[in-house]
């Protein structure tokens, strides 16, 4: 019984020491993610608010808010504005955004290849630079 006992509290001594280091590695890493990103400039904009606002500005759609909030793009931090910028230029690319019913039933909302070279440099930009 003791030695069971003993392996209890020594388990739960364990868990609670792996929940709290991983606590503190996402506590440090929020910290170091915390830094605000920049405003979509309005270049950008004009095309995100013509060819996505239906979906992905608030009230949208949820499903697409859920992966790409355009409302919420001032309050995401660096790391995650380079991460989606990088995704809706890949989405547009590939013409998988808009979606393709969408492209039907709006043609004056699909992006123009200067558009999406638009959106190519400003994604660049949004990168990380190399070290
Ligand atoms: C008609 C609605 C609609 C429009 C318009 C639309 N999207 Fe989406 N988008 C969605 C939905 C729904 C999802 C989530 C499901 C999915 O990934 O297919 C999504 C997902 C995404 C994702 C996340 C993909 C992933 O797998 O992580 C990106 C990035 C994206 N959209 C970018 C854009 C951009 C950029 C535009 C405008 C050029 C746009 N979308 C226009 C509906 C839309």
């Amino acid at each position: 019984m003791k030695k069971i006992l003993n392996f209890t509290v020594g388990f739960i001594g364990l868990l609670s020491f792996i929940i709290i280091s991983a606590h503190m590695g996402l506590a440090q890493s929020v910290q170091k993610n915390n830094e605000i990103g920049k405003p979509i400039p309005s270049e950008v904009q004009k095309i995100t608010e013509k060819s996505c606002k239906n979906c992905h500005y608030e009230p949208g759609r949820l499903l697409a808010l859920a992966k790409l909030n355009l409302s919420k793009w001032d309050t995401y931090p660096h790391e995650k504005q380079a991460a989606k910028s990088k995704a809706m230029y890949n989405e547009i690319w590939k013409n998988d955004m808009p979606p393709k019913k969408f492209r039907k039933k709006n043609p004056g909302a699909i992006p123009t290849p200067e558009d999406v070279k638009t959106i190519l440099d400003w994604a660049k930009s949004m990168q990380p630079a190399k070290k």
